[in-house]
């Protein structure tokens, strides 16, 4: 379908006819000029480029466009012509011109350019018209559509897994609680503890952190399947790498061994950093300018590279014989910290790291362990600036060692018994792993704060927007 009443300015700017009338529909950016004539740059977010509008004043008076001004919302008619100034190769001479809403310069907050990161945090809602955040939600865009091509071109099943649940798959515990009880008033049982039957659902039901579970429930019947949702997590990391609530792709994978799930996500990886430099050139180089010289250098060099694959046991002997100094010591048992595994990534190999047979102790339950009886099957891919862009693991399909191991946990099997009769009935080796959605997006935009890289960031004590 064509655009209802406007040509795109992606569209006029690749593709538009000298000499032909058109019409387009925007916010300014910006107003400059003399007394004869007025330039407007436009932008309707359809790509980082502006289009340029020129006014002849002969032929508008000031009362006319006084509302023009940066940050209105506008139609102009007019016709497309040849450029004279350099930086676009045509604009349009405006015949005619609709002022749709002004914008008071004296209060509209993005008045001046060059405002902060963390000042364009406190305005999230009109942080979608400066360039950096045009550039980075179409970037964002570009990924979920590719993510769902990859999966599509490759036989897997996109699988809607359920946001509301009764079941901790992490096992972390911090999970934000869904219910409709009286926050003031809780029903209470005769322990003294809130009575949840006579909750909504009529028991304890929070979140999820991960779709991987019901993930898996697909597996075992359609072979290989994804998921891509929102999760939510309420641990308390004020860092430029958490998110209380962020989206994740968890395909998981029926027959699939811990080395072609490795496979997997290093194809699936490089498929959509090769994505971006084909489809968002234009957002890229705007990015790479602004902030980070080495971004689109960093993303071809991914592309091009073998991921190294490592033992955990090997990645820790490496950083004990660095003689680098950590924040947090590192030894055989410890969970990594983002600072090793950058270590391992920028200064010792110079490329991205998947780390396999971690310490059962630090992983979840349901990873498959291995005859050593210290360590499970998992495999966290580490990238650089980023350090754990995914992680994921083969499953462990005996029923026998996944029972002995919650049990050995603690875990509370009334809210598991339908994940366990997967083993019961019909059990087969499987994978699968989770990318999250932001950290890949602050990989390819080079944004250093999760934050910049979804539209309305939720993390402790924000939720403005
Ligand atoms: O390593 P995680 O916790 O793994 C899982 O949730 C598994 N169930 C995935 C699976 O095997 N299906 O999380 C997976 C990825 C991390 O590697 C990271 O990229 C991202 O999700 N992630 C977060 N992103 C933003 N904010 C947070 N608080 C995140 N926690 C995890
Ligand atoms: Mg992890």
């Amino acid at each position: 379908m064509k655009t209802p009443g406007r040509t795109k300015v992606a569209e006029l700017l690749s593709l538009g006819q000298e000499g032909t009338e058109v019409t387009v529909k925007g916010w300014v950016r910006t107003k400059r000029g003399n007394k004869n004539v007025a330039f407007v740059a436009v932008n309707d977010g359809s790509t980082i480029g502006n289009i340029q509008l020129v006014f002849d004043l002969q032929n508008f008076s000031e009362q006319q466009l006084k509302g023009v001004a940066t940050g209105a919302c506008l139609r102009a008619t007019g016709t497309l012509v040849a450029s004279q100034g350099s930086g676009q190769r045509v604009e349009i001479q405006v015949a005619d011109v609709e002022l749709y809403g002004a914008a008071d310069p004296d209060v509209y907050p993005l008045q001046k350019k060059g405002h902060t990161l963390e000042f364009l945090r406190e305005i999230a809602h009109l942080r979608p018209r400066t360039n950096t955040f045009g550039a980075v939600l179409r970037i964002r865009h570009a990924m979920a559509f590719a993510i769902h091509k990859y999966f599509n071109d490759n036989g897997f099943l996109y699988l809607h897994t359920p946001i509301v649940t009764a079941s901790d798959a992490e096992g972390a515990g911090a999970m934000f609680r869904v219910t409709t009880l009286d926050a003031k008033n809780p029903p209470v049982g005769k322990d003294g503890e809130v009575d949840f039957t006579e909750d909504f659902f009529g028991r304890e039901t929070s979140l999820t952190v991960s779709g991987q579970l019901e993930g898996e429930l697909g597996a075992m019947a359609l072979g290989e399947v994804y998921t891509f949702g929102p999760t939510f997590r309420a641990e308390n990391s004020n860092t430029p790498r958490h998110l209380a609530e962020f989206w994740m792709i968890e395909p998981e994978m029926a027959f699939y061994e811990i080395k072609d799930n490795m496979d997997l996500a290093e194809d699936f990886i490089k498929s959509l950093v090769q994505y971006a430099l084909e489809r968002c050139m234009d957002d890229l180089k705007f990015l790479n300018d602004m902030y980070d010289n080495e971004l689109i250098s960093r993303l071809q060099s991914v592309c091009s590279t073998e991921f190294v694959r490592l033992d955990y046991s090997e990645g820790v002997k490496i950083l004990e014989q660095s003689g680098q100094k950590f924040e947090f010591p590192v030894r055989w048992g410890v969970d990594l910290q983002s600072e090793h595994e950058r270590y391992l990534v920028e200064k010792h190999f110079k490329k991205p790291v998947i780390l396999t047979n971690y310490p059962r102790d630090i992983k979840a339950f349901y990873m498959k362990q291995n005859d050593d009886g210290k360590t499970v099957r998992a495999m966290d891919v580490l990238f650089p600036k980023i350090g754990e862009i995914i992680g994921g693991s083969q499953r462990e399909e005996s029923l026998e060692k996944l029972q002995a191991r919650i049990d050995e946990l603690k875990m509370d099997t009334k809210t598991l018994w339908w994940y366990l009769d997967t083993r019961r009935f019909g059990t087969a080796p499987h994978s699968g792993f989770g990318l999250g959605f932001e950290r890949l997006l602050q990989f390819v935009t080079g944004m250093s704060n999760i934050r910049d890289v979804i539209p309305f960031p939720r993390t402790p004590k924000n939720v403005e927007f």
